[in-house]
């Protein structure tokens, strides 16, 4: 399989996984918050941090099965992230995904409610199957708790704030490395680390695992925001202009673009250095590094 059939092929499992999960409820109580939430989740995101965990499953020789739940709880999180950073008191933006944003379609109030419900239907995800995972429930909850942090306050949320308090003014590249690492990497890097803990792989092994996603981490934004300046809104399904509009800080504004792209470039390299260790097995995990530098969208 080459890397666009397994990068299709493992979206599908998730979507799946997905629409099947949201199955179980029928309450005509919740109908309107699940439409808000489904709407979101399933309007076409790349689905990018729930293969990378499937990913990482196969390259440990793990279980799909027992990754799934993780994968799908971030896909949950990163989902109601998007919702809220387009809300009109954050980037103010009108398209996600290609579709009229959530709180265009559904109103503000029913946009903050379903990135609420998004991140606590993630947190019952987990803690289910943490219930449910008998003897690996101690390697369940590590993964769960690494999750967390990562959404929380020490990870995407505080990114998020840097990124809201440097809008009109100039900050320091440390300030926007960490900004990057927060917003972005930290729920990237759960992506790949949720699974070393769950299945207990030894510290070389988890060392290589976050040299890895910290590299893709900062390249997922710098691309980001390399996009945001290059893309169309036709290709990108979201607004392009919207950090010019917002005047943010990004390695674009602060580098230039021949910079940005030369950092693009070595973050992607750091990334497919870590994991040469794993040789042929990790042929997926350094083509989604190559992929991330070059994508389109
Ligand atoms: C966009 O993430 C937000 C950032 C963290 C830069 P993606 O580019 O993965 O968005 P979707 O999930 O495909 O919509
Ligand atoms: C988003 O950064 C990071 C999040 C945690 C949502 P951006 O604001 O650059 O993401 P886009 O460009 O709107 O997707
Ligand atoms: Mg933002
Ligand atoms: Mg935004
Ligand atoms: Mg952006």
């Amino acid at each position: 399989m080459n890397f666009i059939e397994e990068l299709n092929h493992l979206s599908v499992l998730i979507d799946k996984y997905l629409a099947k999960y949201f199955e179980q409820y029928d309450d005509p109580f919740e109908n309107n918050i699940l439409e808000s939430m489904r709407y979101s989740l399933f309007a076409g995101g790349k689905r990018i941090r729930p293969v990378l965990s499937l990913s990482t499953a196969k390259l440990l020789s793990g279980s799909l099965d027992d990754i799934m739940p993780f994968a799908a709880a971030i896909e949950m999180i990163h989902t109601y992230s998007l919702i809220h950073d387009d809300l009109p008191s954050m980037d103010d933006d009108d398209y996600r995904r290609g579709k009229l944003t959530n709180h265009k379609v559904f109103g503000e109030a029913m946009a903050v409610l379903a990135g609420d419900c998004l991140l606590n239907e993630a947190y019952e995800l987990l803690m289910q199957t943490a219930l449910n995972a008998g003897n690996k429930m101690k390697h369940a909850l590590d993964a769960a708790y690494f999750i967390a942090r990562a959404a929380g306050k020490s990870g995407m949320i505080s990114g998020q704030v840097i990124d809201m308090e440097s809008e009109d003014k100039t900050v320091s590249f440390e300030t926007l490395k960490q900004m990057y690492r927060r917003k972005t990497g930290a729920l990237l890097k759960a992506s790949v680390i949720a699974p070393a803990f769950y299945f207990n792989v030894p510290a070389s092994i988890m060392d290589a695992l976050n040299e890895y996603a910290d590299g893709i981490g900062l390249a997922f934004q710098i691309k980001d925001d390399i996009l945001d300046v290059e893309s169309s809104t036709e290709e990108l399904g979201k607004p392009v202009g919207s950090d010019e509009k917002n005047k943010k800080t990004t390695y674009v504004t602060l580098f230039g673009f021949n910079e940005a792209k030369n950092k693009l470039s070595t973050a992607v390299k750091k990334a497919v250095d870590a994991i040469m260790p794993f040789g042929e097995k990790a042929w997926f995990l350094k083509e989604m590094a190559f992929y991330i530098e070059k994508r389109a969208y």
